[in-house]
């Protein structure tokens, strides 16, 4: 049997310019432009085997192990691909017709509310543009499959523009950096330990362009300036001017949820106790050492640079100490603060300080055991790359996942 396949793997993006409301549902086109940074690839990402062949029957579909059915994205995101192909000739109609197996997995826990379907949808668009020998940029293809989604096209940090055009075609990203501009930019993801399901990004937005005046106003006077400082602070690597627009982002967008009616709430009390957190760690050091900014959920990340990780790190450590039974109902006696660093900081290996103690009286902030699940430390990356036939998830005599 003669299958034609491409594996490839996808980052992750977190906005510090948010995207919240669209203008054209159908083609997700943004009511403004944002920015994002792209995560690197070794800590978070999602993988795909895009796979066709002659003898395949029907469009198949596995995520994580387990056969779905092919979400209406995909197949947007599909059709959009071999409309592309067909309109260029870049591969002969006759394997255009061919069914397709596509097979995909994330590195990191789908649960955690972490961006996901950027990165699957960016990996799927970036595989299957491989596939059909498409050239030049697909960011709009990936756009149409989830929004977000475009900005992991690139590594660095990236623009995904508002676009003029009433068929989306300059609604495309851009990369404004790229990952070494900017070398000692470093993440932390705190991830929060919440079992509630939020609403999601998609309807919560939709509810917000239905309800939100606020977010008229943000589209049309904030985001605008919000983008014009963010790309000037990036490429003059100014720091101080990317934290403080960074976290007013995020607090623009929170404001137009809770403007939202009814109201959407992603932030819970420990989002709103990391940002007291943060704001009190640059008080104290008279300067911006760390930002933070959340998306559709009380997970919080976390811009900070190389050399103030292992200061942050001891005070993440020390405010929200591991409890080894929250389940069985855990005492603050059960804060293990000094165990150990490996399992509660997962990813990128990093230096820890002992706990300033000086920072910590002078803070009015209380400790708060068992309220993140984990933090994965990470820094900037680069965009999606080929992987070799060797990491295939499908068995390319079969068709199927191994
Ligand atoms: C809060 O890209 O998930 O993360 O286009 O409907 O798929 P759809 O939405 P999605 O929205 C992401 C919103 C956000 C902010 C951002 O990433 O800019």
């Amino acid at each position: 049997m003669v299958i034609l396949s491409v594996t490839g793997r996808a980052p992750i993006n977190i906005a510090v310019v948010k995207y919240w409301g669209k203008k054209d549902e159908r083609l997700i086109l943004p009511l403004n432009g944002s920015i994002s940074g792209t995560l690197d690839l070794t800590h978070m990402c999602a993988t795909t085997t895009v796979a066709i062949s002659e003898s395949f029957s029907e469009d198949q579909f596995w995520l994580n192990g387990l056969e779905c059915s092919l979400s209406a994205r995909f197949s947007i995101v599909l059709e959009a691909i071999k409309k592309r192909a067909l309109e260029n000739e870049t591969i002969d109609r006759e394997k255009l017709s061919w069914k397709i197996h596509i097979c995909s997995k994330n590195n990191f826990p789908t649960a955690a509310g972490l961006a996901s379907s950027a990165a699957g949808l960016a990996c799927l668009v970036f595989c299957l543009a491989r596939l059909y020998n498409i050239d030049g940029d697909v960011s709009g293809i990936a756009r149409l499959g989830s929004g977000s989604a475009c900005r992991s096209m690139y590594g660095g940090f990236v623009e995904w523009m508002v676009g003029e055009c009433r068929d989306g075609r300059d609604s495309v990203a851009k990369q404004i950096i790229p990952a070494n501009h900017w070398p000692n930019m470093a993440v932390l993801i705190l991830v929060v330990n919440a079992g509630r399901k939020h609403t999601s990004s998609t309807s919560g937005m939709q509810t917000s362009v239905q309800t939100s005046r606020l977010l008229e106003h943000r589209a049309k006077l904030v985001v605008p300036d919000h983008i014009d400082l963010m790309r000037g602070a990036l490429l003059q690597k100014d720091f101080q001017t990317f934290a403080q627009v960074t976290m007013k982002d995020s607090n623009s967008m929170h404001a137009v949820c809770m403007d939202t009616y009814p109201p959407i709430h992603y932030l819970t009390h420990v989002s709103h106790h990391i940002i007291n957190l943060v704001h009190s760690i640059n008080n104290y050091f008279r300067t911006c050492k760390v930002a933070y900014t959340f998306d559709a959920g009380p997970n919080a990340c976390l811009y900070l640079l190389d050399d103030d990780l292992p200061t942050i790190l001891s005070l993440i450590r020390y405010f929200y100490p591991k409890i080894q039974n929250v389940e069985e109902g855990g005492t603050d006696d059960d804060a293990c603060r000094d165990g150990d660093v490996d399992e509660f900081v997962r990813g990128r290996k990093v230096k820890v300080d002992a706990v300033n103690e000086e920072l910590i009286n002078s803070m009015n902030i209380t400790v708060l055991p068992g309220a993140l699940s984990y933090v994965i430390s990470t820094k900037i990356g680069d965009g999606p790359v080929l992987l070799s036939a060797d990491d295939s998830l499908l068995n390319l005599e079969t068709g199927l996942p191994h």
